[in-house]
């Protein structure tokens, strides 16, 4: 694997940021942190979604222009990703400059080879979907299913993209490559899609939509948001229609574009035709994660039960966003919605992080420092003719073994199963103490013994460092630290030597990797 690349969807910046958009971006990050563990070359693109009615109408609202509303949002959304740790190379917002010209370029070539052709429409246009929707799609009282909102019905001239010609085209890519839609059971959705559809519109009149990008040599047309909005996988990288950049070169195609399931349609559909109709590759993976409900409630402004991600962070005075990381990706199966609540969260991360993982490096350490004052001795180094302690050394190759297991779960965006794995060997590990009583070997004078169940544990743990990375950063910065152990390394040089022979730590060097969350905390309402 030489490069990876990766993107979110680009959040649209009516409203300040939430947990929704958060899960997006943590099972991101989450990925792109795991994959530079496996490649030298990571590209992780994130960013905001600026035009269209939404926007238009959200800034008219407040009293400020359009710009105004996007600069104050967009720093919310950048604000909230470094609170979180998201660690992208960049972000791109598609009022930058660069951006729109090559938007206006694409759909110029695209009107030149006769892919986009101008049309009179009438149809049911949604500004909460920024799309316009198929009357047999409305609920029984003609309403947006999704927004609960009666569409505007517009008539107007509007560009149209031929997405009946690429039709053929994107079937047999669906069904030639099962992986390319994650998860699979979200394909069939998507070919049922496609039996029904038509010529979309590109562009919506100037006259009822004036924050878009100009259509070049028809300023009385914007371009309509999703070929705005999808462009940016590629204009962040520098394409070009004539002279496209080395970094486009080498990135695209994308190894997955991560998105929720509401906006597959897009993704799975219109972008494939779009870069058909550029002649340029499809996309690896496109990865549909599912929504988060808070206590099982859809968020909604109006039930006044949005949470912000930062608000998480301070409610539980948490120095940093590692616990609410883990908890969020694993908050649900690859693809299915997940739930956020304050008891669960409290409940699975003292469990998870605080009792079972950090406690675990915490005792052991704190042991060897009680026993042997620290040091790991040549004899406790456990290998084939030196296993005193029955089941160290298979233990240690469990945990070797979960390495591959974990990569597995990645090459299939299955992230909460992943760390299901992690935490597997954790358990392993605290049952091998309680198994083989160290406290107790040491009671007896079987020193060596016990510095072998301590050192199995302390070997494990390098393993738990480098796998829990991707979701708890600074915890495995503060455990590689402890273990003195290089958290740089590639997945691939894990060995099951990491622990080496001579003094590890000293009783000031010891620190809890993570107290538990105050159960007090928990009821503050500050959150909402
Ligand atoms: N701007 C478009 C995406 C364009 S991508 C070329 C958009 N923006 S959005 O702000 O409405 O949503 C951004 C992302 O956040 C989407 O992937 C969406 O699925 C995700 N989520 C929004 N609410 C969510 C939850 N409640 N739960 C999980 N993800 C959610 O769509």
């Amino acid at each position: 694997m030489d490069r990876f690349y990766i993107t979110t969807a680009i959040d649209y910046v009516n409203g300040a940021p939430h947990i929704g958009h958060a899960y997006e971006k943590i099972l991101t990050d989450i990925i792109a942190r795991h994959y530079s563990q496996r490649t030298n070359d990571m590209y992780f693109l994130t960013g905001t979604d600026e035009h269209g009615i939404k926007i238009q109408k959200t800034a008219a609202a407040k009293g400020i222009s359009p710009k105004e509303l996007c600069d104050e949002n967009s720093q919310k959304f950048k604000d909230a990703w470094k609170a979180l740790d998201i660690n992208y190379n960049k972000f791109i917002r598609t009022t930058d400059d660069y951006h729109k010209k090559t938007v206006q370029k694409i759909f110029k070539k695209l009107v030149e080879q006769g892919d986009i052709y101008k049309n009179s429409y009438e149809g049911l246009y949604c500004s909460g979907c920024e799309c316009f929707l198929n009357p047999k799609d409305l609920t029984e009282d003609g309403l947006c299913p999704d927004h609960l909102k009666k569409p505007d019905v517009v008539k107007e001239e509007n560009y149209f993209f031929k997405l009946t010609k690429y039709k053929d085209a994107i079937i047999k890519h669906i069904k030639e490559n099962p992986d390319f839609i994650v998860p699979a059971f979200r394909a069939n959705e998507v070919l049922n899609q496609l039996e029904d559809i038509q010529d979309i519109s590109v562009s919506r009149a100037k006259s009822n939509v004036k924050w878009g990008i100009d259509v070049l040599d028809d300023p009385e047309q914007s371009i309509y948001v999703w070929i705005d909005a999808l462009s940016n996988y590629i204009t962040a990288i520098g394409y070009d229609t004539e002279n496209p950049s080395e970094d486009f070169k080498k990135y695209w195609p994308v190894d997955v574009h991560v998105i929720g399931k509401d906006i597959l349609k897009f993704h799975s559909i219109y972008w494939p035709a779009f870069l058909l109709a550029l002649d340029l590759p499809l996309p690896k993976h496109i990865f549909a994660h599912g929504w988060i409900t808070i206590d099982e409630t859809k968020m909604s402004k109006s039930l006044g039960n949005v949470i912000s991600p930062t608000s998480v962070l301070e409610s539980f005075e948490l120095k940093e966003p590692d616990a609410f990381r883990y908890y969020m990706a694993t908050s649900a199966p690859c693809g299915r919605d997940g739930n956020y609540s304050d008891d669960d969260f409290k409940e699975k991360v003292n469990a998870h992080l605080a009792n079972s993982m950090g406690n675990l490096l915490n005792r052991t350490l704190s042991m060897l420092v009680k026993y042997f004052d620290g040091e790991v001795k040549e004899e406790f180094l456990i290998s084939a003719n030196n296993e005193l302690v029955e089941g160290s050394q298979k233990l240690i190759k469990h945990a070797l073994g979960t390495v591959k297991v974990v990569e597995n779960h990645f090459n299939h965006f299955e992230i909460a199963e992943a760390a299901q794995e992690i935490m597997g060997i954790v358990d392993m590990a605290n049952k091998f103490v309680t198994d083989n009583a160290p406290w107790t070997l040491a009671k007896e004078g079987k020193m060596t013994e016990c510095g072998q169940v301590l050192t199995t544990v302390l070997e494990i743990m390098c393993v738990v460092t480098a796998l829990i990375y991707p979701y708890c950063p600074n915890f495995a910065k503060e455990m590689a630290r402890q273990l003195s152990f290089n958290l740089d390394a590639k997945l691939d040089d894990l060995t099951s030597d990491n622990i080496k022979c001579g003094k590890l730590i000293s009783k000031e060097e010891i620190k809890p990797v993570f107290l538990r969350v105050d159960s007090e905390l928990a009821d503050k309402s500050a959150k909402k």
